[in-house]
C-alpha cells in the first residue's frame, strides 16, 4: 500500500515537473519572439521614462529566476553580485535604468540562457516537497513562470509607446453580440479570492465570503465608440464629471481624449504599435487612466464596479461578457489586503503596495497570458497610469 502511494506521488511530481518545464519554455519563447524584430540598439534604448529599456526587462527576468530558483532553491552562488543592484526593481526607477551599466543585448541573452539551463537542472534535482510551502505544487517555479509572463505585457507597453512600426499584433476582441447593455447580478454572498489556483499570489488569499447587494454591470467593456460620445459631448471640459483629483490631473496633462488618439478632419484615429489607423468604434477603449474611467462613469450616470463586484460577476453566470483577456478593467477599489493576508514568499510583490495610492484592475488584457488572466488575479496601478492596456465597464446599484 505504502509503495503504491509513493509511486503515485512520484508520478504526480513527474507530471508537475513536465508542466513546469513546458510553462517555462512557453514563457521564454513568447519573450524571444516579441523581442526578435527589435534591433539591439532599440533594445538598449530608454524608449520612455515610464518604462525600462527592453534589455533591462530581459535580464531582469533572468535575475529573478536566478534569485529564486538557482540561489534560493538550488543554493547556488550569485552569478554576479552587482546584478542584485542593477536588476532589483526597487533599486532604480524605470526612467533611470537606461543610464545604468546594464548588460548589453548579447550579454543579456547569454545570461538568461545560462540561468535557464541551471534552473532546469535545479528543477530536475529538487523534490517538490509538499511540506515546504515554497516547493509544494511547484509554487516557486510557478512564481518565476508568472513573473516572466507578466513581463510580456510590460514589454508590449514599451513597444506600444514607440512610434516606429512593430509587426501587427492581435488586440482586444470587438464588442459584439446581441444582448442587453447591462446585466443584473443578484445580491448574496460569494467567495472572493483564490481557492483552487495552485500558483495564486499572496494578495489573492485568504479566500473569504463577501456579501454584496444586487447591482447592475455593463454586459461588455465600454467601447471606443461609446467613449467618443463622452469626448464629443465635451466631457473633458466639464468639471462636474470629474473627481477633484481627476480634474487636477486632466488639467496638468492637458488631456482631452485617451492616450494614442488623434482627432482629424476625416474622423478620429489612433496609433497602435507604430501604425496610425482609424479608431475602431466597436473595440473596447484602452489607454484611459482611472480618472478618465471614473469621469466617464459619472457622465453616463453610472459608477465603476468594486473589485468584489467585478469578481462576483466573473465567477457567476450573470451574463456579463468579455471579462477576461480583453482589456484590464479599472475598479473603484483601492489595493488592500484580504482578511488573513500573509506576505508570501516576499513582501515586495504585494504588501509594500497596499494602501490608497493604487486602484485595482481586473480581468487581464489581450496582452496578458491566460495563466495570469484569471478571475481572482489582482493588478493595481496609479490612477493616472495610461500606457497600460486598461479600459473599464460601468456598474450601478440595482
Ligand atoms: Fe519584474
Amino acid at each position: 500500500m505504502l509503495t503504491v502511494t509513493t509511486a503515485q506521488r512520484g508520478r504526480r511530481e513527474a507530471e508537475l515537473k513536465t508542466t513546469i518545464r513546458h510553462e517555462l519554455e512557453r514563457a521564454r519563447s513568447a519573450i524571444e519572439s516579441l523581442l526578435a524584430p527589435v534591433p539591439d540598439g532599440v533594445l538598449a534604448a530608454q524608449v520612455s521614462p515610464l518604462q525600462s529599456p527592453l534589455v533591462w526587462d530581459l535580464a531582469h527576468i533572468g535575475w529573478f529566476e536566478e534569485l529564486w530558483l538557482l540561489r534560493r532553491v538550488g543554493g547556488r552562488a550569485p552569478h554576479e553580485e552587482r546584478h542584485d543592484e542593477l536588476y532589483d526593481a526597487f533599486a532604480h526607477v524605470r526612467g533611470e535604468r537606461g543610464e545604468l551599466p546594464i548588460l548589453r543585448p548579447e550579454q543579456a541573452r547569454a545570461y538568461v540562457a545560462d540561468v535557464r539551463r541551471a534552473a532546469l537542472e535545479v528543477l530536475d534535482e529538487t523534490p517538490l516537497d509538499p511540506g515546504d510551502r515554497l516547493l509544494a505544487d511547484g509554487y516557486v517555479f510557478g512564481l518565476v513562470v508568472s513573473h516572466e509572463l507578466q513581463h510580456i505585457e510590460t514589454i508590449l507597453q514599451t513597444l506600444q509607446l514607440r512610434e516606429q512600426p512593430y509587426p501587427a499584433l492581435p488586440g482586444p476582441a470587438p464588442v459584439g453580440g446581441a444582448g442587453p447593455s447591462d446585466v443584473l447580478v443578484p445580491g448574496g454572498s460569494f467567495v472572493l479570492g483564490a481557492t483552487e489556483e495552485r500558483w495564486a499570489y499572496d494578495n489573492e488569499l485568504d479566500a473569504h465570503e463577501v456579501e454584496l447587494p444586487a447591482f447592475r454591470l455593463d454586459r461588455t467593456p465600454v467601447t471606443n465608440g461609446a467613449y467618443l460620445a463622452f469626448v464629443e459631448d465635451g466631457g473633458y471640459g466639464e468639471p462636474s464629471w470629474w473627481s477633484d483629483e481627476g480634474w487636477a490631473w486632466r488639467g496638468a496633462e492637458n488631456a482631452g481624449h485617451p492616450l494614442y488618439w488623434t482627432p482629424g478632419p476625416g474622423g478620429w484615429s489612433r496609433r497602435r504599435f507604430g501604425r496610425v489607423e482609424p479608431l475602431p468604434p466597436a473595440e473596447p477603449v484602452q489607454h484611459v487612466s482611472w480618472y478618465e474611467a471614473d469621469a466617464y462613469a459619472r457622465w453616463a450616470g453610472r459608477r465603476l464596479p468594486s473589485e468584489a463586484e467585478w469578481e462576483k460577476a466573473a465567477k457567476g453566470a450573470c451574463g456579463a461578457e468579455q471579462l477576461l483577456g480583453g482589456v484590464w478593467e479599472w475598479t473603484s477599489s483601492h489595493f488592500l489586503p484580504y482578511p488573513g493576508f500573509e506576505a508570501f514568499p516576499y513582501a515586495e510583490y504585494s504588501e509594500v503596495f497596499f494602501g490608497e495610492e493604487y486602484r485595482v484592475l481586473r480581468g487581464g488584457s489581450w496582452a496578458t497570458d491566460p495563466l495570469v488572466a484569471r478571475p481572482t488575479f489582482r493588478n493595481w496601478d496609479y490612477p493616472q497610469r495610461r500606457q497600460i492596456f486598461a479600459g473599464f465597464r460601468c456598474a450601478s446599484d440595482a
